[in-house]
């Protein structure tokens, strides 16, 4: 299990929010294929596209109601499969998300084959799971009058995966798609996909879960509720189906939990960075324990979270970029970031009842405040600020955040090793990779930093950073990459 994926820029596109192109104010997939062109002039090696099939929204897609469909608003099958084949022309790969622990209620499984979900029977649920939204993770279908388990939303039911029809069936799915020519998958909710079997009770916790989640869910240990043992059950069907095509995984845990996860996957999704708060010993510390872990992919933001400009600050979002971009293992851009897009003001009503709008407002293309290039129509959620942030513009601006990622995309196929943390005076990160070394000041004040004498400045998101004679000051916010002479990397 190695391969494209190992070292791979895959930029996340959340389809309702990328490119409208008829007019209805939601994005789709000729949007996409239209707007190919900057991706590569980006430089990505891949996109990601967040669930693009039939749903009936509960959680804006990842309640499939039929999983060999494209949703009517974006477009059809043969839309995809000219996605398909126009990123495939430009060397871009394209990654699906597959949505695997649950279905949506209106899948026609749920009615056709209970026997794919898990059950309870009793006027009670059989134990105090919680699902992640808030609430009891059991409710009553009328109909069989049954209790069904659902770790998210009431509308998004679990599968049963020691059912071996089901694994048939979903196995069918990765098939029908990877016949098609995806490339990948992104496996969502991968901890939810077993369960303990006999049901039992997660035990209160000792100390809270350390990844954000809802407060209720927090006192538990969640060891019976997600994260079971037999998980491999699951994962050996997936892999056998996706043959050698890359799966990343989205398993929300602690890093040091996603271990054994890697023995089907190529990545997992390093959570412990994205929720690190911007401090040298909280993401210093993240970054150690995910490259412990193994093969990690880093993310920084994602559809679910603030974006990086709305959690670690404005100022922040340049040297942010540099830290994604060179931490080696493959690297995954929200769209948006890369003109340093902020989140939305929260709008009534929600649309998302996880509160999750803000980061999910459309993509900035030009400068029009009504809609941004996004859409001729009215866009499904308003646009944030196009004329302050807009693609068009810092397409042609030598200093902008756009430019920079563009550069860091090019810059990061020169760096190779694995990354070795040095010490580094207060407020500021360094880590060596080969023959480069990355020095990132997380503060608010200026950081003079030794480095070895003639190593030179390759890249620096604030023209004030000088590296002379062996001395490297960074201001504020600041971050450069350093190439190193021949023997003084790590
Ligand atoms: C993780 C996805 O990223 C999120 O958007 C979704 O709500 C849950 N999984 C449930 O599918």
């Amino acid at each position: 299990m190695s391969g494209w994926s190992d070292s791979a820029v895959v930029y996340e596109i959340y389809p309702r929010s990328f490119q409208d192109s008829d007019g209805d104010g939601i994005g789709d997939l000729a949007g996409i294929t239209g707007r190919l062109e900057y991706l590569e002039w980006l430089g990505v090696d891949a996109i990601w596209l967040a669930p693009i099939y039939a749903s009936p929204l509960a959680d804006f897609g990842y309640d499939v109601s039929d999983h060999e469909s494209v949703a009517r608003e974006y477009g059809t099958l043969s839309d995809f499969d000219d996605l398909v084949a126009a990123a495939h022309d430009r060397g871009i790969r394209v990654v699906l998300d597959l949505v695997v622990s649950h279905t949506s209620i209106e899948h026609r499984w749920f009615r056709e084959r209970p026997d794919f979900y898990v059950w309870a029977d009793g006027p009670e649920p059989p134990n105090n799971w919680r699902a992640s939204f808030g609430g009891p993770a059991w409710s009553r279908d009328p109909v069989s009058d049954r209790l069904y388990l659902h770790s998210f939303y009431a509308e998004q039911p679990d599968l049963d995966w020691r059912n071996p029809e089901l694994r048939e069936a979903m196995s069918g799915v990765v098939r029908f798609w990877t016949d098609r020519g995806v490339d990948g998958f992104r496996v969502d909710a991968v901890d939810r996909m077993v369960k303990d079997a006999a049901l039992r009770d997660d035990p209160p916790a000792a100390e809270p879960f350390p990844l954000p989640m809802d407060p209720e869910v927090r006192k538990l240990d969640l060891i019976h509720s997600r994260d079971s043992p037999e998980i491999g059950l699951a994962l050996a069907a997936l892999r056998d189906a996706a043959g050698d095509r890359p799966l990343i995984g989205e398993v929300y845990l602690p890093v040091a939990r996603v271990i054994r996860y890697l023995d089907y996957f190529d990545a997992v999704f390093a959570f412990d960075l994205l929720h690190s708060g911007w401090r040298v010993d909280e993401i210093g510390p993240a970054i150690d324990r995910s490259n412990e872990a193994g093969r990690v992919a880093w993310v920084t933001s994602n559809h679910d979270f603030p974006r990086v400009a709305s959690r670690w600050g404005p100022e922040n979002v340049r040297a942010a970029a540099v830290l994604l971009l060179t931490l080696g293992g493959s690297a995954f851009v929200y769209q948006g970031e890369e003109i340093g897009m902020i989140d939305g003001e929260p709008t009534q009503p929600h649309l998302d009842r996880f509160g999750r709008d803000g980061c999910r407002r459309p993509m900035q293309w030009e400068g029009d405040p009504q809609n941004a290039g996004f859409t001729t129509g009215r866009p499904w959620l308003p646009v944030v600020d196009p004329e302050l942030r807009n693609v068009a513009d810092q397409r042609i601006e030598p200093g902008s955040v756009l430019t920079l990622f563009r550069r860091l995309i090019e810059l990061r196929r020169e760096i190779h090793g694995s990354p070795r943390r040095l010490d580094a005076p207060s407020g500021a990160l360094m880590f060596t990779r080969g023959r480069h070394l990355v020095a990132i000041n997380l503060g608010a004040a200026s950081v003079g930093v030794d480095v070895p004498a003639g190593a030179e400045s390759v890249l620096v998101t604030d023209p004030r950073a000088a590296c002379d004679g062996g001395r490297l000051t960074l201001p504020p916010h600041a971050a450069a990459v350093l190439g190193l002479p021949a023997g003084g990397g790590g």
